[in-house]
C-alpha cells in the first residue's frame, strides 16, 4: 500500500481554543490510519498549544507551518525562522497561491524559504498551480493545488492532476498529492490515483468530522 500524506491547509483560521476544541473532537480509527500521514498546517500562534494537545492525547497527527522566513535567525523583525519552527513543527508549507498573489512571493523568496526549511529539518510541501513549474531541487513533496480550483467547488479531475503528478514525479519528485476543493465526497478519487500520494483539503479540514 502506497503512504498517503493527508494535509489540512487551516490558512489563517482559528484561536487556540478553537484549535484545541478540533483536536479533542478528531477521532480517527486505527484501522485507517495504515500508511498515513497526518499534518495540520496551522498558524504560527497556534502550533505550541497544539503540540502539547497532540502529546497530552497521543493523536496520530503531525504539525505543519504555513510559512518559514527566507532569512535564519537574526534581525529580520517579524520573521518566523526554520530554528523556531522545528521547535513545534516538521512540515512546512512553500508556494501556495495565497503567498505568491496576496504576499508577492516569487520563486526567488520560495527557494530561500525551502533552503532555509531544510537546514533545520522541516520537510517543506512545495506548492504548484500548473505543469511545468519551478521546483527548488531539494524538493520533495509537491502539493498541485490549482488556482481555479482553491475555494470555488470545482476541484480539477481526478484525471488531470494524475497526469500532472506523473509528470512531476519524472522529475525526481518523491510523492505528489492534490490540493482545490477537496472534500469527503471526492476524496478517495485523488488518493486512488496512481500517481497521487495525498490531497491537501483547505475548507474541509476547518471540521473535524469532515476532515
Ligand atoms: P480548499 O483549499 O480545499 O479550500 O479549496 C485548498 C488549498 O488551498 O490548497
Amino acid at each position: 500500500m502506497k503512504k498517503l500524506f493527508i494535509v489540512a491547509n487551516w490558512k489563517s483560521n482559528k484561536t487556540t481554543f478553537e484549535a484545541i476544541q478540533w483536536l479533542k473532537k478528531f477521532t480517527v480509527a486505527s484501522s485507517q490510519l495504515t500508511d498515513k500521514e497526518i499534518i495540520i498546517c496551522a498558524s504560527f500562534t497556534l502550533l505550541p498549544d497544539m503540540k502539547k494537545t497532540i502529546t497530552e492525547l497521543k493523536l496520530p497527527i503531525k504539525l505543519g507551518a504555513q510559512d518559514v522566513s527566507p532569512y535564519d535567525e537574526g534581525a529580520y523583525t517579524g520573521g518566523v525562522n526554520g530554528k523556531q519552527i522545528k521547535e513545534f513543527a516538521d512540515y512546512v508549507l512553500i508556494g501556495h497561491i495565497e503567498r505568491r498573489e496576496k504576499f508577492g512571493e516569487d520563486d526567488g523568496v520560495l527557494e530561500k524559504k525551502v533552503t532555509m526549511a531544510i537546514k533545520y529539518d522541516i520537510t517543506p510541501i512545495f506548492c504548484i498551480q500548473k505543469e511545468n513549474s519551478f521546483i527548488p531541487a531539494t524538493v520533495k513533496i509537491v502539493a498541485y493545488d490549482p488556482a481555479f480550483a482553491i475555494g470555488t467547488g470545482k476541484p480539477d479531475t481526478a484525471e488531470n492532476a494524475n497526469k500532472i503528478a506523473h509528470q512531476v514525479k519524472t522529475n525526481g519528485i518523491d510523492f505528489v498529492i492534490y490540493g482545490g476543493s477537496v472534500t469527503s465526497e471526492n476524496v478517495n478519487n485523488y488518493t486512488q490515483a496512481s500517481h497521487l500520494d495525498g490531497v491537501l483539503p483547505g475548507k474541509a479540514s476547518l471540521d473535524p468530522a469532515e476532515f
